[in-house]
């Protein structure tokens, strides 16, 4: 699981990092008294300065010279959760508390271009009105060369620019006695208002003459001047007119300057990206001055064409910078998209990570549940085929020994009632013998396993067992000598047991362990062995794959006989290449029976190899004998047929030899006179020596037909040394001499 953490965890940090990219963004409220195009003008730039500070978000929102609206809209800011409010107050004195109120809410206050009569703002930021008015003042005085009669239409009543911008113009005015201040006609910033205001004026003074009028902003001017056009006033005697503002741009005022409707205009400066500059240094918490001054200028005919081309290069360059906003925007949108398909695919690998980590935890864990379970069950196994083995081991030295004795006719002469008892002890002892398969077989059966006492019984009967007169005439041999048989197991009292149900028939051997057993096999080559199979030093297993793999002993056959019941383990027990298996405890006649069906089997297996005529065999290429080809498997079938096949090859090559012997022979084959002698008369029924004598017969037979040879050449030829010996044994073995053999 470890290996998958690390991976896992990287993916999650780098889902973090991703996630929060982005951050928060500053709410910056911005709370405009009017809507007109010096407004726009400034929010315009506002705006522009949100391109390069991206963690602000503006809202805007305009009251149209209202009082209440601008009161609703500033309490609506501060309950949608600004940051910091920009307001510029209709009036001095009516949006104050409004302004207090989001101040003592702890939220940052720019009062900007309009003033409060209030000292909680956190900055402020605005032009010299009251020099605005001054300079305006002086500038119409010079342009009348002081004299004349001039009249001012004021903005918003209430609003600090028209208050201060009347001062400005009235003390200017007091500095020239020749100049008359006919009138201050009230308005309020909008050029309907000095339409009206100017309208109702030329209607009570229809003979005043007027030289110039101040407008305290370009629209009122030009309103003014609309109203004494309408009202029939000869062009030849309109009056001069000047206002503030300065705007670039159509409509704006140094147009107005330019194309001489007005005689001058005053640039009243909007600067909305620096009023954003200030937003985000408080709200950053970086130095910034309280107080902040714009400068100004005058525009007069003079400079207005410049500032109008300078304006219009201003407008273009801010156009490209609105573009590359967009772009850039663009741009960061299908970054945000990309970043959201790659959070998709980080989470889509970190969902298939866990879901690999996971499976692959679920299996190594049942794996490794499997193992344990297997282990337990083996461990399991083991102890109760150990049980099993103490078990059935002493049973079988019950049952066999008093199956012999119950079948003993003295004893059932001498005395029936004893008899009688026999058979209550034996049916009893049957009993504890299946009882014991069965309890053994409960402990150790698996759900699914369905291997009754029974069935081992099948198992173990599972050849017909032949009955006592079968037994007689199968175990009659054809040999006069007794075959060998070796017997091997640990226990010194089965042996025993053994021993009283073999001896009468075999020649046995004995040995208490597997490699006691191997020494033995090999030195005495059996026609047979018998061995236990849960065995000190050397196992029944490994005893009988050593014996099924050795070439000199690989052709005895090998009954296993153990209290290892269950299937896979007889399974095993075939594996390691036993030709019966033969569970504890065992009936004698079943023992002898197989005994006797495996030596059978073998003696079909000889008169197979004995029926044929050494002769006739194709010989082998030569080199086959030093170096014969390795048996595809290494089973005892194989090593067999491969002996076989050199010892032929040997005799073949080695016939005309007249010294050559047995020992000679199992010199070549690495094989003891003895070894050779059983394993050659076990696999042919033939000794060697019959074989060797056999074939060089034939093979004279062979010459004889099919050559000129006189009998002595070809006696010579096949090895013989003696003529006379030869016609002997070819009259012996064919029924006629060799020279009748050549004529018929
Ligand atoms: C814009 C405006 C300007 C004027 C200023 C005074 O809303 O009316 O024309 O100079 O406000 O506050």
């Amino acid at each position: 699981m470890k290996r998958y953490i690390y991976p896992i965890l990287i993916l999650f940090v780098a889902l973090f990092v991703a996630c929060s990219q982005g951050g928060r963004k500053y709410k910056v409220g911005v709370s405009q008294c009017s809507e007109d195009i010096w407004r726009e003008k400034q929010n315009a730039e506002l705006r522009m300065g949100t391109y390069f500070h991206d963690n602000v978000e503006l809202c805007f929102a305009a009251a149209y010279d209202s009082d209440q609206r601008q009161i609703q809209q500033i309490d609506s800011l501060v309950e949608t959760g600004i940051d910091l409010l920009i307001v510029a107050p209709n009036q001095v004195a009516t949006i104050t508390p409004a302004i207090d109120r989001a101040f003592d809410r702890g939220i940052p206050v720019i009062v900007f271009e309009r003033k409060t009569n209030s000292q909680k703002y956190t900055a402020y930021m605005g032009a010299d009105n009251y020099e605005m008015g001054r300079v305006m003042g002086q500038y119409i005085a010079s342009c009348l060369k002081g004299k004349g009669r001039v009249i001012e239409i004021k903005g918003l009543k209430g609003s600090s620019p028209a208050i201060e911008r009347h001062n400005g113009f009235m003390d200017a005015m007091g500095q020239f006695p020749g100049i008359t201040v006919v009138d201050t006609l009230q308005g309020d910033w909008t050029e309907e208002s000095a339409f009206e205001a100017m309208s109702q004026f030329r209607k009570n003074n229809k003979d005043a003459s007027v030289d110039f009028v101040f407008g305290q902003n370009d629209r009122m001017a030009m309103g003014a001047r609309r109203a004494l056009l309408q009202n029939g006033i000869d062009r030849a005697r309109l009056p001069l007119f000047c206002g503030i503002d300065g705007l670039p741009g159509a409509e704006g005022g140094i147009q107005l300057v330019r194309d001489s409707l007005l005689e001058a205009s005053y640039i009243y400066p909007t600067h909305g990206d620096q009023l954003l500059q200030l937003a985000v240094d408080i709200l950053e918490g970086n130095p910034y001055e309280k107080e902040i001054h714009l400068m100004s200028a005058l525009v007069t005919r003079d400079n207005a064409n410049v500032l109008y081309m300078q304006d219009e290069e201003l407008a273009r360059q801010s156009d490209r910078l609105d573009q590359l906003n967009l772009k850039a925007t663009d741009y960061m949108n299908r970054l945000s998209n990309q970043r959201v398909i790659n959070l998709l695919a980080v989470g889509f690998i970190l969902l298939l990570l866990a879901l690999v980590a996971g499976f692959s935890f679920y299996r190594r864990q049942k794996a490794r549940l499997n193992r344990e379970r297997r282990l337990m069950e083996r461990a399991q196994l083991d102890f109760y085929t150990q049980i099993s083995h103490e078990l059935r081991t002493p049973l079988t030295l019950i049952e066999g020994p008093l199956e012999q004795l119950a079948q003993t006719d003295d004893i059932r002469r001498a005395a029936p009632a004893t008899a009688g008892l026999f058979d209550i002890v034996q049916r009893n002892t049957h009993q504890l013998t299946n009882l014991v398969n069965k309890l053994l077989n409960a402990q150790t059966m698996k759900p699914g396993d369905d291997l009754s006492a029974q069935q081992i019984d099948a198992i173990t009967a599972s050849q017909p067992v032949p009955s006592a007169s079968q037994l007689e005439s199968t175990s009659v041999s054809s040999d006069a000598a007794k075959p060998s048989l070796l017997i091997v197991d640990d226990n010194a009292d089965i042996r025993a047991y053994l021993r009283t149900i073999l001896q009468n028939r075999y020649d046995l051997m004995e040995a208490a362990d597997g490699q006691q057993g191997l020494d033995v096999a090999r030195r005495e080559v059996p026609d047979l062995i018998v061995s236990d199979v849960m065995m000190p030093v050397m196992n029944g297993l490994q005893f009988c794959q050593h014996i099924k793999s050795d070439f000199i002993t690989s052709h005895i056959p090998v009954i296993l006989l153990t209290a290892r019941a269950m299937d896979n383990q007889q399974i095993e027990g075939f594996e390691s290449g036993a030709d019966a298996y033969i569970t504890k405890p065992f009936s004698a006649e079943l023992l002898l029976a197989r005994i006797d069906n495996l030596l059978k089997s073998r003696r079909q297996l000889k008169n197979l190899w004995g029926a044929e005529t050494p002769a006739t065999q194709p010989a082998a290429p030569t080199d086959n004998l030093s170096k014969p080809e390795p048996a595809p498997e290494p089973n005892s079938a194989n090593i067999d047929d491969t002996f076989i096949e050199r010892f032929k090859n040997v005799v073949e090559q080695n016939l005309a030899d007249s010294d050559l012997s047995v020992e000679v022979i199992g010199q070549q084959l690495g094989l003891s006179r003895v070894q050779l002698y059983r394993k050659v008369k076990a696999l042919t029924g033939t000794t060697p020596v019959d074989w060797l004598r056999k074939a060089r017969l034939a093979k004279a037979k062979q010459i004889l037909l099919a050559s000129d040879l006189t009998v002595s050449e070809i006696a010579y030829k096949v090895g013989f040394t003696s003529p006379s010996y030869f016609t002997k044994c070819f009259k012996d073995e064919y029924g006629v001499v060799p020279g009748d053999m050549r004529k018929s």
